[in-house]
């Protein structure tokens, strides 16, 4: 018999949101028992969970989640109760040069976890849960004055990643409809802070700062993003996933809107101050390159619902939690030279090999 209250598998716990959604729940649940399920592909690094090695509620199960049986085989092991599922492919430029992984893992891998969870808990939904993390960026691309996007934004991805999570996204709905499933699903913009991959924005811009390397702005920079400090993030995932209503959406997002170019004109800025330079030093390395195909324009997410139901609200300051973030990638430099010398090299090389 064991002595936890609930058994909560975490999928993709050793990427970057899903670490920091772990280390929320090990040590804010001690009561609790989480399952990190990963298949640790380039992406997912157990070094972002050095500190909870030794936690007694914590379990690591290397897994593919395509691997159909396997879920099985642990859902029933671990008598769990509860899903997280964050794993996925997330890179909007490599769904550009291979959908087929996307396709694979986002939505079939979706589909896998949701058969395996309806498998195991036959119809017995009481408190049960599966809980789906998902992008603002299924809802398309606003005009720069197009308003926000809500909850019942029509669906309307363009580029092969959004569309693998626009179908997983519509899977988990339907087995909330044709099943009964207890399910959640909500859709966040931009994160960034500690343990994002460097292939993302800030922190493929940070370590190119640092390496004095060119800053490779698609296209003319004008695009915009909103950006929310990874910790919010999963501060709301814990809030809904205790509190949310099922069945529901819920978007999340920072209301912290910036074009690229005045975001990475701040970040040069500040890790210029940082290293004890004067701000703008390395404006020269900002280098703008052809822009990536179906580029969306603009995403900015409406979290009123959030905060009216469950009163969440982003708690840091964009220029704070750059600081913070821009403080971690240069003290952290072990972390990063290990990624950026392996396989990321072919990657980069690829990309920017050009530059
Ligand atoms: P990430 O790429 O950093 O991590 C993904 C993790 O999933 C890795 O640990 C990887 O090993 C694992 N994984 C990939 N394929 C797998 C498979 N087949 N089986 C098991 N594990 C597998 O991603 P992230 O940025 O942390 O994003 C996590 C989730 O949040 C994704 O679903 C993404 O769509 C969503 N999301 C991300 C952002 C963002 O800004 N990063 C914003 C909104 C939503
Ligand atoms: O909106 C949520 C999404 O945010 C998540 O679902 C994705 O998983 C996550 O990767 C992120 O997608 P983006 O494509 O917005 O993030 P990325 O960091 O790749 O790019 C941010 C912006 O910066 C985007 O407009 C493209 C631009 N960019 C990006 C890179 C990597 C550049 O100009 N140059 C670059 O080299």
């Amino acid at each position: 018999m064991s002595c936890f209250t609930r058994n909560i598998i975490v999928t993709g716990g050793a990427g970057f949101i899903g670490s920091h959604a772990v280390r929320l729940f090990v040590n804010k649940y001690p009561e609790y028992r989480i399952i990190n399920v990963d298949k640790l592909t380039y992406a997912g690094n157990l070094a972002n969970l050095k500190d909870l090695e030794n936690a007694s509620n914590y379990i690591f199960v290397r897994a593919d989640i395509c691997d159909f049986n396997l879920m099985n085989e642990l859902m029933t092991e671990y008598n769990v109760d509860g899903i997280i599922h964050l794993a996925a492919e997330s890179h909007v430029d490599r769904s550009i040069k291979d959908p087929f992984t996307f396709a694979r893992t986002n939505v079939l891998g979706t589909l896998s976890l949701l058969q395996a969870a309806k498998n195991t808990w036959r119809g017995d939904w009481e408190n049960k849960l599966f809980y789906h993390v998902s992008t603002d960026e299924v809802y398309g691309s606003l005009k720069l004055d197009g308003g926000l996007f809500t909850e019942t934004t029509r669906y309307l991805p363009h580029s092969p990643y959004s569309a693998s999570k626009a179908s997983s996204d519509h899977f988990v709905r339907a087995y909330h409809d044709t099943y009964g499933m207890p399910t959640l699903v909500t859709n966040c913009s931009n994160n960034y802070g500690p343990y994002q991959f460097p292939e993302k924005l800030i922190p493929l811009f940070i370590n190119n700062i640092r390496h004095e390397k060119p800053l490779p702005v698609y296209g003319k920079g004008e695009n915009v993003r909103d950006w929310l400090y990874v910790e919010d993030h999963v501060r709301a995932i814990d809030l809904i996933f205790h509190q949310g209503r099922v069945g529901e959406t819920y978007n999340i997002g920072g209301f912290n809107e910036w074009r690229n170019i005045d975001l990475v004109r701040l970040l040069v800025s500040t890790v210029d101050r940082i290293l004890g330079l004067k701000p703008g030093t390395h404006e020269y390395l900002i280098t703008h390159v052809s822009d990536r195909s179906g580029h969306d324009l603009r995403y900015a997410i409406d979290s009123t619902k959030l905060k009216q139901e469950l009163g969440w609200e982003p708690s840091l300051q964009f220029v704070e939690g750059l600081d913070k973030t821009v403080h971690w990638y240069l003290t952290n430099q072990e972390w990063i030279n290990r990624i950026t010398s392996g396989s990321y090299r072919a990657y980069y090389e690829e990309m920017y090999g050009n530059l």
